[in-house]
């Protein structure tokens, strides 16, 4: 019997952020929402309050999910940091790490042999809410890796002060990006715990109960 979330309010991230080069290019990644929304859905099933910040995805707004359309990484960040306080916040958003330092007006033009774009990094959602006066109590991040999983999932858990985070190993078939499918280690301060292979409806809800034990 899974526990009722009702009177919690959750905010979930998903998806790939888009990084303009210029009007008609961008900076993007493989992320196809599915393991956001899939935990979005599962929150509001339990009767959570929940508020999805999607990147640019294909993917219909799950029954009794409130939801925010964004594309940067800097209006993901504004997006989730405008719906505080909450009692958790689930990163699931594969968010850019760097974008392009201005982006151009017009289209850029091809010109010589070999183009140097210049990269900034964008904000780390996660680790400033991390550090924020109004840190939700539950904090949980993803860590999509293709190899040393424990040791950078364990990184990035105290690096950005999170209480789970949720790793996977990406680049193999049936995990990651683009699957229905996948199988999660979801590491705590305390220990870990490996949920699936499973349809990531189902990771969703093993990932709630970690996130909600009572
Ligand atoms: O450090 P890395 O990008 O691998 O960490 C992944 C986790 O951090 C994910 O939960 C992702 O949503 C979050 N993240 C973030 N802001 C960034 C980069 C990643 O919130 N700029």
């Amino acid at each position: 019997m899974s526990v009722s979330l009702a009177g919690r309010r959750i905010v979930v991230s998903a998806g790939p952020t888009y990084e303009d080069i210029d009007p008609v290019r961008f900076i993007g990644n493989r992320s196809s929402g599915k393991m956001g929304f899939a935990v979005a859905a599962a929150a509001a099933r339990r009767g959570a309050q929940v508020m999805l910040i999607a990147g640019p995805v294909h993917l219909p707004t799950p029954e009794g999910v409130q939801r925010i359309d964004v594309r940067s990484a800097q209006q993901m960040r504004d997006a989730v940091f405008a719906q505080l306080p909450a009692d958790a916040y689930i990163g699931a958003a594969a968010v850019a790490d760097y974008r392009p330092r201005t982006p151009l007006s017009g289209k850029l033009k091809k010109t010589g042999e070999t183009l140097a774009l210049e990269l900034v990094r964008t904000p780390d959602i996660l680790a400033e809410l991390g550090t924020h006066a109004l840190r939700p109590r539950r904090l949980v991040g993803f860590a999509a890796e293709t190899d040393d999983i424990a040791h950078y999932a364990r990184g990035k858990l105290v690096r950005k002060r999170l209480d789970l985070i949720a790793a996977n190993r990406v680049g193999q078939p049936g995990s990651g990006f683009e699957s229905d499918e996948n199988a999660l280690v979801v590491y705590a301060h305390d220990g870990e715990q490996a949920l699936g292979p499973a349809p990531k409806t189902e990771l969703a809800d093993g990932l709630l109960d970690l996130v909600f034990p009572d």
